[in-house]
């Protein structure tokens, strides 16, 4: 399963093809705009292969289903053995939020944060972002990809908006 929010769709042709490749007998994308001319053209992510299912959603409902991608997750992730997300810190946190309410959750769910980065090689500070448990971490070495478990969400959301995103 991929969850794509807005710009958060770049990586995700690549690892479709990747997981194809490796063997996955098949992936849902969930892809989520603004609006329909800012949603990234399914057959991008599907190029042509059937076993690639795209569902959209957008927030002013011009395409897709009305409303957040993340609220798509529950009727679509029950049996995803690892979900992939990347899009605005927020749509990660409410992506989060709906992975704690499925039971089984899936195995790995991974997320690609956003956070600014003055050097990008870990002297500024400028990325930290804070962690499951109390501590913080350097996005720029440690992320941007962090499993979801291992992120203080409502720390994350409670930065100033340029932390968030
Ligand atoms: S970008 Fe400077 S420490 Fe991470």
């Amino acid at each position: 399963m991929i969850v794509s929010g807005g710009l958060g769709c770049a990586p995700f042709p690549l690892l479709v093809r990747e997981l194809r490749q490796g063997g996955c007998a098949d992936v849902t994308v969930l892809s989520g705009a603004a609006t329909a001319s800012r949603l990234y053209p399914a057959e991008r992510f599907r190029r042509g292969d059937d076993a690639v299912r795209v569902v959209e959603a957008t927030d002013d409902g011009s395409q897709g289903r009305r409303g957040l991608v993340t609220e798509l997750v529950a009727g679509a992730c029950e049996e995803a053995a690892a979900v992939y997300a990347c899009g605005p810190n927020p749509m990660l946190a409410a992506l989060a939020e709906a992975l704690r309410h499925l039971a089984p959750p899936p195995q790995r769910a991974e997320v690609s944060l956003e956070a600014p980065m003055g050097c990008g090689f870990g002297t500024c500070l400028g990325c930290a972002l804070p962690a499951a448990g109390g501590e913080w971490f350097l996005c720029c070495r440690r992320g941007p990809v962090m499993e979801v478990s291992q992120v203080d969400w409502p720390g994350l959301l409670a930065l100033p908006p340029a932390h968030v995103a």
